[in-house]
């Protein structure tokens, strides 16, 4: 379980991220209402009107709508609206767009062309046209199919109508395929680099994400559920409102996806401007709302939230083992977080017994089953601290380090932070007795500008393209090498930044030695392995290095800095390796 991923909407690490929807907000309700991302079309003589209209929506949810007022249009001269996407909309060719709005209107059956324009060229990739609108809303689904032009991200969606009438619009979307196919999922490149971190878990929704700035605006799970046009949306801490098409069912489905686990945070009645309830009859209320979300997760369909579940179309239970109460609840300053904690701990134990409980701050009043601690350091702290937890008493608590990074780097980290993040990394290795879990943190950023808010961020990308930092590969080398075991090494000699940790998994005779040299120099080592019996002539070596620190993966140049494999001559159990500068390392040794 070692090796995970954090999750919170941070950075458009979901709109304008890996939730693949292409139209940026595309819900019109409350915080979404200067609709400065649907600008009108005018085409020839045409004109039109468009606002938020307050008094009609198609739901209680989404009480709201965009009215579009088209008072003169003829099919030549078409007029309506269109949006520009999260920093552009990808056209890839030959490729299959589904979308949806909701809409109606009050001009009998007026059509609705929906198409992908080029804004350079002015070439329409794709071209369809919806009919069926009455005076009722309702939702119409449509298809953009695209032919052999280029891969483009300076796109719009336009949506347009022939003649004068006034249509308004909610909920209008447009999905490119996605990871595995999943409906309204998540984006295949993005997706494609996590799948590539072997990651165990993944920790959601957050982060101060979970939290909100007030109790108003905390992860409410339950209105992350169902059909879109149930979702009210809400704004997050990072100060752009979440349209939460990731809720909580397509952050567990993410997970099945991975296949991994979720790490399952819930609110517990603590928001991040020193809002909180509590303990008592207070608290009362969001620990029922824990108790619901835990079975909404784990539910047979014939309990209530489990039938809720299998109604939003997933019947079976998703695995769960790890429920975590808050995040960073040492912000708290009413010091009521013992009382909360150890309230949620008895309701949800006595529930579900073998869960095991995460507080994310110490506590007295109950000993936690797991403790969150975070670190957020610069490259010389991660590599003071890669002993960190080599003293740490094994009395307490397991650890889970549910949030770390070394910020060095911006957007993305630099090799000095992944070298620095690789010898924080032995350490958790070394010490993985007691660290049960560890995932970085932020896990993503839309490197566009205005888009982050957070730096630096594991994996950057456009509407286009994704890369990994250096930080990013030092995970992938460090999941995908991993043992099952701890083996005792020690490091003599002069070893200034120099950093190691060795697994073995014995069921495969594999030998996994992690090496970081830190330093602007080669660095000759002897590798002595006692009480090693017969070890294969030949290891394999990966290597991650650059030739100055601030060496970097960008969105132009993703793959500056990436995993070189080699494979090296290996003498016996005594043989002696040269290693590069600025490098971390991964041998794997086969042994009889
Ligand atoms: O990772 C960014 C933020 O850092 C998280 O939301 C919060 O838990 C921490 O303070």
């Amino acid at each position: 379980m070692l090796y995970g991923l954090m999750t919170e909407e941070i950075n458009h690490s979901y709109d304008g991220g890996i939730y693949a929807e292409l139209v940026r907000d595309r819900a019109i309700g409350r915080g979404f209402g200067s609709l400065v991302h649907w600008p009108m079309v005018a085409r020839g003589n045409s004109a039109v009107e468009v606002s938020v209209d307050e008094t009609t929506g198609p739901s209680a949810a989404l009480p709201r709508s965009m009215k579009v007022s088209v008072t003169a249009a003829t099919e030549a001269a078409p007029a309506g609206v269109e949006n520009g996407g999260y920093w552009g909309i990808a056209v890839r060719p030959r490729t299959t767009y589904s979308g949806s709005f909701w809409a109606k209107t009050d001009a009998g059956d007026v059509p609705v062309t929906v198409s992908l324009q080029n804004d350079a060229t002015g070439i329409i990739a794709a071209k369809t046209t919806v009919t069926g609108l009455s005076g009722e809303w309702k939702e119409f689904t449509y298809t953009l199919q695209t032919g052999a032009q280029p891969v483009s991200t300076n796109n719009h969606l336009i949506l347009t109508i022939p003649r004068p009438a006034t249509v308004w619009f909610n909920l209008i979307s447009l999905f490119p395929p996605t990871y595995d196919g999943r409906e309204h999922g998540n984006r295949v490149d993005i997706m494609e680099l996590l799948a590539a971190m072997h990651p165990k878990f993944l920790r959601l929704p957050g982060g101060n994400y979970l939290e909100g700035d007030h109790i108003a605006t905390r992860f409410n799970w339950k209105k992350t559920i169902g059909p879109w046009v149930d979702r009210p949306t809400h704004p997050s801490p990072w100060g752009y409102r979440s349209s939460d098409g990731m809720g909580l069912l397509e952050y567990l489905e993410w997970c099945e996806d991975l296949k991994i686990e979720p790490v399952l945070a819930v609110y517990a009645g603590y928001s991040l401007m020193q809002e909180h309830a509590d303990p008592g009859a207070a608290l009362e209320p969001y620990v029922q709302d824990a108790l619901d979300e835990i079975e909404y997760v784990t539910g047979s369909a014939d309990t209530t939230w489990g039938a809720e579940r299998a109604k939003d179309g997933h019947p079976a239970p998703f695995p769960l083992r790890y429920v975590e109460v808050g995040n960073e609840d040492w912000f708290d300053r009413s010091g009521s977080y013992d009382g909360r904690f150890a309230q949620f701990y008895h309701a949800i134990k006595d529930r579900y017994p073998s869960l095991q409980l995460i507080a994310t701050a110490p506590v007295k009043s109950v000993t936690p089953d797991v403790l969150d601690e975070h670190f957020y350091m610069s490259a010389e702290e991660s590599f003071k601290r890669s002993n960190y937890y080599d003293d740490h008493p094994r009395t307490g608590p397991k650890i889970f380090v549910g949030e770390w990074a070394t910020r060095e780097g911006d957007p993305t980290p630099n090799l000095q932070a992944a070298l620095a993040d690789a010898a924080w990394m032995t350490g958790l290795e070394r010490n993985s007795d007691l660290i049960i879990m560890a995932s970085y943190a932020p896990l993503f950023t839309n490197v566009n500008p205005g888009a982050m808010q957070w730096a630096p961020d594991l994996i950057g990308y456009d509407a286009l393209s994704s890369y990994g930092s250096p930080s990013y590969w030092a995970q992938v080398m460090f999941a995908s090498n991993l043992g099952t075991e701890i083996i005792p090494a020690k490091l003599t000699g002069t070893a200034t930044r120099i950093y190691t940790s060795v697994t073995r998994d014995e069921a495969r005779h594999r030998l996994y030695i992690k090496l970081v040299n830190a330093t602007s120099d080669p660095r000759q080592l002897t590798i002595i392995l006692t009480g090693a019996g017969k070890v294969a002539p030949q290891a394999k070596l990966t290597t991650l290095s650059g030739k100055t620190p601030n060496a970097t993966n960008s969105i132009t140049n993703p793959r500056s800095i990436i995993p070189v494999k080699d494979t090296i001559a290996v003498a016996g159990p005594r043989f002696t390796e040269t290693f590069r500068p600025y490098s971390m390392n991964v041998l794997e040794l086969s042994y009889e």
